[in-house]
């Protein structure tokens, strides 16, 4: 029988309710929704040419016209307003402004981010503008790419234009959204874009997106007002342990090492950590990729950490299934994404999955954020994405119906209001996504939108779920279960 709590209105507001001036978003990236690939100046990114390549994506789709937000935008920010949304987060498309990766950038793909961001802010909508979502112009990978040391150089000079274009409108920025992505999924494994398999160029991938990170940090800071927050989006890995033998414990330090603090070792503690130089040592030679004055570019501060999580990643030692590809969540291949770490297998934390297969476990989030709070108590963090796909529909009615989602979405903002409640300093959520988009290497298959888009007719249906979002919007509380 289940004890029934005593609790005040007082308790139960609480229960629920989120902080005063808490962000409210939701999130896209440019080569998913826009569309217009070759209007008005913009060139191929690896993303062009990957998903134009065939068998490299499901149906052979590509992000020719994706969600057509380059010439919808209007009537998008129109329906990010009917949610109540205080907040978009929306990426830059790197070879519309500057088609070759090099020189000057060209007018006509700036001022489509100006008159987008116009009409944000002229809705009452913060934009939040990330530099890079992972499509870098063709032209730089055909000069070697992020494992070629220029490539952060560039990237830099591309920060410095975006800086000065927008940064009288933009306030907060994000240079990278998931660079494990980049560098692991598009030069380790594969399935991303440019699809080279080579642990070692992946290696270098990341140690030269850590570089243009810090690179991009140093030219915003100095063309954008002291106002301005800089950030970085990272998809840190909430590693588990299978069991507590020692095996599995030193697989999980071996992908905590690959997936997590190779990244926030030089960004947020000025080094890489001993663990993941010797676990990669006959890979790359690390002494000969990180030059002098590399970590102090790299470790420059930042303002505000973004964390996109979806599910734990559970690791055991040994035991090369065949499910290892499939339950690390980031696709399949012959080749692995984890240098060093080639040889763990993953499993699911539950059997409770999204059309992605990756287990639905919003405890995950609340470790994720209240470790980072223990270990960086400094450091204010954003969520940044968070959401699933679900197999949405629309009814004979012609409504969508998406209760997993609500519940998707309920599981999670709990867990981030009980990690505020226990100090972590969590200053927004973002939903990925705003819409129905390209999702990448499964293409239009996955729906993640909280807005559903028919793709034959472009036409835009919110989902149940954003009926619900736009609610805990405008309570900023999540509802009382009964409701
Ligand atoms: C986002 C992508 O940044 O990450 C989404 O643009 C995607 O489309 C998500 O679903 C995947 O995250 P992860 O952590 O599984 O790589």
């Amino acid at each position: 029988m289940t004890a029934v709590r005593p609790e005040t209105t007082a308790q139960r507001v609480s229960d629920t309710a989120f902080p005063p001036g808490f962000v409210w978003g939701a999130a896209t990236a440019a080569y998913q929704v826009e569309g217009a690939a070759a209007a008005d100046g913009r060139t191929p990114s690896i993303w062009d040419t990957f998903s134009h390549t065939p068998g490299k994506v499901l149906n052979g789709d590509t992000g020719d016209i994706a969600a057509d937000h380059y010439h919808r935008y209007r009537d998008d920010v129109a329906l990010m307003k009917d949610l109540g949304l205080k907040s978009y987060r929306f990426s830059v498309s790197w070879s519309r402004v500057q088609p070759t990766g090099r020189g000057p950038a060209v007018q006509r793909g700036l001022d489509f981010y100006r008159r987008l961001t116009d009409e944000l802010l002229g809705a009452g909508i913060t934009p939040v503008a990330t530099l890079y979502h992972w499509d870098l112009p063709q032209e730089l990978e055909d000069s070697g790419g992020w494992p070629q040391r220029d490539t952060a150089y560039r990237f830099a000079e591309y920060a410095d234009i975006m800086g000065r274009a927008l940064g009288d409108r933009v306030g907060v920025w994000t240079t990278l959204n998931e660079p494990w992505c980049s560098a692991f999924l598009g030069y380790g494994s594969g399935v991303h874009a440019p699809g080279r398999t080579d642990p070692a160029a992946a290696l270098r991938a990341a140690h030269h997106l850590n570089l243009g990170h810090g690179l991009a940090v140093g030219a915003l800071r100095s063309v954008l007002p002291n106002s301005a927050q800089i950030s970085l989006t990272l998809n840190l890995h909430q590693v588990n342990p299978l069991t507590d033998a020692p095996a599995d414990v030193e697989a999980a330090r071996r992908i905590d090492a690959v997936g997590n603090r190779v990244f926030t070792g030089p960004v947020l503690d000025g080094d890489y950590p001993e663990d993941l130089r010797a676990d990669t040592a006959h890979i790359v030679d690390w002494g000969e990729l990180v030059h002098d004055g590399d970590l102090a570019e790299i470790s420059r501060p930042i303002d505000v950490l973004g964390v996109n999580y979806y599910s734990p990643t559970v690791v055991s030692q040994g035991d090369k299934s065949a499910d290892n590809a499939r339950n690390d969540g980031h696709g399949a291949s012959e080749h692995s994404p984890w240098p060093g770490a080639e040889d763990v297998s993953f499993h699911l934390a539950n059997d409770r999955v999204t059309a992605m297969n990756w287990s639905i476990e919003p405890q995950g989030l609340y470790r994720l954020l209240t470790d980072l709070a223990a270990s960086h108590p400094e450091l204010p963090l954003m969520v940044t994405e968070n959401g699933a796909a679900f197999d949405d529909y629309i009814s004979p009615e012609g409504v969508v119906n998406d209760p997993q989602r609500i519940a998707y979405l309920h599981g999670h903002l709990d867990a981030v209001r009980r990690a505020i409640a226990d100090g972590a300093d969590v200053r927004g959520y973002f939903l990925w996504s705003l819409m129905d988009n390209f999702e990448w290497s499964y293409g239009y298959s996955k729906r993640f939108g909280t807005i559903y888009v028919d793709y034959s007719t472009q036409r835009r249906i919110p989902k149940a779920s954003s009926g619900w979002y736009a609610d805990v919007i405008k309570r900023n509380a999540l509802p009382d279960s009964e409701d």
